[in-house]
């Protein structure tokens, strides 16, 4: 199983990089052959939905999405892990998301070339916030559950927790375990 962990946080060693690195350890300890991408090192501009990639599948704006675009195709499950800014997803996890854009046509059905791999993948999800109140993350859960089902993937368990100060969650061994078991999961 090929296991892609995304980090949409630029805070390397913060609180969504230690569960996604707790996910992708329950995910080799299942077998998995993981990586993790981190976005905030990437260059990844937002959709011009100039609507090449309608017809093409491959997506016009030449960055380092392009590779991000294949090794999604690749992964059998793919766990993004990021926390919440102003009420919603990190800027370069919404950039990256955007950018899916490129696995459909015109009418928004999947290309019929990534249909095979694409209706087979299995998506993760962490989320982090700073507020006590672990559902202020709802709104990218609903970002994510919405993009899984108009897609056809299939929506692995959703991890929530809370925390502000960088690394603090280290210090929550229960969500550790959920998203240690999250990514055990995914990888079986
Ligand atoms: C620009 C910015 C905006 C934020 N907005 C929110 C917010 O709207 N609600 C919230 O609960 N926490 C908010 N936070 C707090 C982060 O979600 C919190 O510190 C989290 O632990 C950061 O995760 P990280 O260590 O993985 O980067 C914000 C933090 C930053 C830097």
């Amino acid at each position: 199983m090929k296991v892609l962990g995304i980090l949409g946080s630029p805070r390397i060693g913060g609180n969504s990089d230690i569960l996604l690195e707790q996910a992708l350890a329950g995910a080799k300890d299942a077998g998995g052959e993981v990586e993790k991408i981190v976005l905030s090192k990437k260059k990844i501009s937002g959709c011009l939905d100039c609507g090449k990639c309608n017809e093409t599948g491959v997506c016009a704006v030449k960055d380092d999405m392009l590779e991000i675009h294949k090794k999604i195709l690749e992964a059998d499950v793919v766990i993004h892990s990021v926390p919440v800014y102003f009420w919603a997803m990190t800027s370069q996890m919404k950039a990256y998301l955007d950018r899916w854009c490129a696995f459909f046509d015109a009418e928004w059905t999947l290309h019929k070339a990534y249909r095979p791999k694409m209706k087979v993948k299995r998506i993760g999800l962490i989320t982090v916030c700073g507020d006590p109140n672990v559902s202020t993350a709802d709104p990218i859960v609903h970002s994510f559950k919405n993009t899984c089902q108009f897609s056809g993937l299939k929506l692995l368990d959703v991890v929530q927790a809370s925390a502000a100060a960088k690394g603090e969650i280290a210090n929550n061994e229960v969500v550790k375990k959920k998203a240690y078991d999250l990514g055990r999961k995914g990888a079986k």
